[in-house]
């Protein structure tokens, strides 16, 4: 049984998310997504809504080999991945300038939970500038963002901001 999570704040998910999954459903039997309560960082979204978001758009991916569930988790990823008996952490490299972070939230990672490895994987072109922070700035002042999140996350955007 190959099961990795996939961490991150998800906040919004968005079409670069989507596609890490695409990419990673080969490689597992199944992926959890992994939704970072954080409400510290003061979201846009509760991580219920988070989660909620998610679930509505895994069709748009699933596969039916891969098992895709959501999940949420407070505190450490390394813990939560070993909780959850996964091997492997999925994480989407956009860019040359994500290296250096994920390079050492992976060696972290592998010092508090030396048997699971983290996974990178290239997220398509075309997603290489997206993040949930630009499309929440760029959204916010106005901008549009249509093809780089999915549209129900737009529609929620914009029923959040009234
Ligand atoms: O989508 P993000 O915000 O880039 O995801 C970052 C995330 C959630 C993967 C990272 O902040 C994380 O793992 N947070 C949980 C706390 C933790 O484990 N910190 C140590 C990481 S080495």
């Amino acid at each position: 049984m190959r099961r990795a999570i996939f961490p991150g704040s998800f906040d919004p998910p968005t079409n670069g998310h989507l596609d890490i999954i695409k990419r990673s459903l080969p490689l597992f039997d199944e992926i959890i997504i992994a939704v970072l309560n954080n409400p510290e960082k003061n979201p846009m979204f509760t991580v219920e809504e988070r989660c909620e978001m998610i679930q509505k758009i895994l069709p748009e991916v699933e596969n039916g080999k891969c098992c895709l569930t959501v999940d949420s988790f407070s505190g450490l990823t390394a813990d939560f991945a070993r909780r959850k008996q996964a091997t492997a952490i999925v994480r989407g490299i956009r860019a040359i300038s994500d290296y250096e972070y994920e390079l050492r939230m992976a060696l972290m990672n592998r010092r508090l939970e030396p048997t699971i490895e983290t996974v990178f994987l290239m997220a398509a072109e075309e997603y290489a500038y997206v993040s949930s922070n630009l499309m929440k700035q760029v959204f916010t002042l106005g901008g549009r963002v249509e093809g780089l999140v999915p549209e129900l996350v737009e529609n929620r955007m914009r029923e959040k901001l009234g």
